[in-house]
């Protein structure tokens, strides 16, 4: 049997790549009028990075990463998430340093061994973008305005963004021991990986799908009457900043993410278009993780937007239209010279911008008008051994089959006439 894509990875088809590519050149444009600049880091990198950034009791590095021994006996993940390679790649080329700003972006893809259903995959893609350099609380609401920005750009104006804080270390260890005091009781009643969360991370319970943890929790205290001053004022200023910049928002004091380094503010986006794995993006403020890796007291704050999501909801959008790929013109040859002449006319048009195309192995008329529609092609440029003879060839609207004459070789000319229709 012909071999098949692994379980949890798909292929995006050519009829399907116009959404992203539209996706991608929105958040290319958006990212830079805020001042980010793009990075790439790589793919793969050691263990280590993500034990130590992203959390060594956290799902993402308990179950679901990729790892293998290299040649070299080396411990390497492929990437489950993009922060900790960004974070890395900061110190490493010293980007920033106290006092500085520096405000990155990136685009591609994440790996993570989850079950996989309708929204998620084992390779997924991710536009991220990570702000070092600011504690303010005004630069947590530009960013997360940012992301409203880039969903409204693609038509997408009903998803619902949801804040909340957990605070510093201080006041995260507070809560942790009342959540931990408040559930011991109906320990019993939690699902196993509940029980052993209450011992090693309980704030992880928050977000336990699992419908009888679900209810327990609905009872439990709330993160946000155990902030300190400081925290809660940094809540307040988020709130009153997104106010300001008119950014619709809802507190959602449930909403702690599965990574470990958050600080204070933490958020998601979501759309009730994509069933149960509804977040179209996810992030939130990490002021000790740059520290934590061996930097300076560097704050940060950052989210990634789930790709996959996105194109899907930005495709169901009025108005997202079908993003083919252009298809000017397509070329007719018939006869051995026309084919010399059509090679070099289609290298002429291609150079003036216009998409062109040409079948060598195709001889007849029929098939090659065929070809050309089949192709999607706006004209047809026929080209027969007695038109070059009369240095003309014709040219064929596709449309409605209207057809005259146009001089042989008049490049020019013929991107003009195609420019006008
Ligand atoms: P995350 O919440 O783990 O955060 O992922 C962000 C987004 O990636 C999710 O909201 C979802 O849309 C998408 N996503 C996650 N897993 C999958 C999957 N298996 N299949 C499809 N889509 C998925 C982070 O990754 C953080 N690095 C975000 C961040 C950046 N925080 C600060 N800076």
């Amino acid at each position: 049997m012909a071999i098949k894509s692994a379980k949890g990875t798909r292929d995006i088809l050519p009829g399907e790549v116009g959404g992203w590519q539209r996706v991608e050149s929105a958040a290319h444009r958006i990212f830079a009028l805020y001042g980010f600049r793009e990075i790439r880091t790589p793919i793969f990198e050691p263990t280590e990075l993500f034990v130590k950034s992203t959390g060594s009791d956290t799902d993402i590095v308990t179950k679901e990463m990729y790892t293998f021994t290299d040649r070299g006996d080396r411990s390497i993940t492929l990437r489950p998430e993009g922060t900790p390679g960004v974070v890395r790649a900061v110190l490493e080329h010293r980007l920033v340093g106290q006092g500085e700003i520096e405000r990155l972006y990136y685009l591609g893809p994440m790996f993570r061994y989850e079950r996989p259903q309708k929204g998620r995959y084992r390779q997924f893609s991710q536009i991220g973008v990570e702000a070092f350099g600011s504690a303010h609380a005004a630069t947590d609401a530009e960013i997360m305005q940012m992301v409203i920005a880039l969903l409204a750009d693609l038509g997408i104006a009903d998803a619902l963004l949801q804040i909340n804080s957990v605070g510093h270390s201080e006041c995260r260890g507070v809560y942790r021991q009342a959540l931990r005091d408040a559930l011991m009781p109906r320990r019993d009643e939690l699902c196993p990986d509940c029980q052993r969360r209450l011992d090693v991370n309980p704030l992880r319970i928050l977000d336990c799908k699992t419908p009888g943890c679900m209810q327990i929790v609905a009872t439990a205290p709330r993160i946000l009457d155990y902030l300190c001053s400081d925290c809660s004022t940094h809540f307040a200023q988020v709130r009153e900043c997104l106010e300001t910049l008119s950014v619709r928002h809802e507190v959602n004091p449930r909403l702690v993410r599965g990574l470990d380094y958050y600080t204070r503010t933490t958020f998601e986006v979501v759309s009730d278009k994509l069933g149960s794995q509804n977040a179209i993006c996810g992030g939130g403020r990490y002021d000790d993780l740059v520290a934590s890796m061996g930097g300076p007291a560097v704050p940060g704050f950052g989210f990634a937007i789930g790709e996959d999501r996105l194109v899907m909801v930005a495709a169901e959008m009025p108005g997202a239209g079908p993003c083919s790929a252009p298809a000017d013109i397509y070329i007719v040859h018939l006869g051995p010279e026309a084919l010399k002449e059509g090679l070099a006319a289609a290298g002429a048009l291609r150079a003036r911008g216009l998409a062109t195309r040409i079948d060598p192995d195709a001889r007849d008329l029929k098939k090659q008008m065929s070809k050309a529609a089949g192709w999607g092609a706006r004209y047809a440029l026929l080209i027969g051994e007695r038109e070059l003879q009369g240095g003309k060839y014709a040219l064929k609207r596709m449309a409605d089959g209207e057809q005259h004459e146009v001089p042989a070789r008049q490049w020019d000319q013929i991107r003009l006439e195609i420019a006008r229709a």
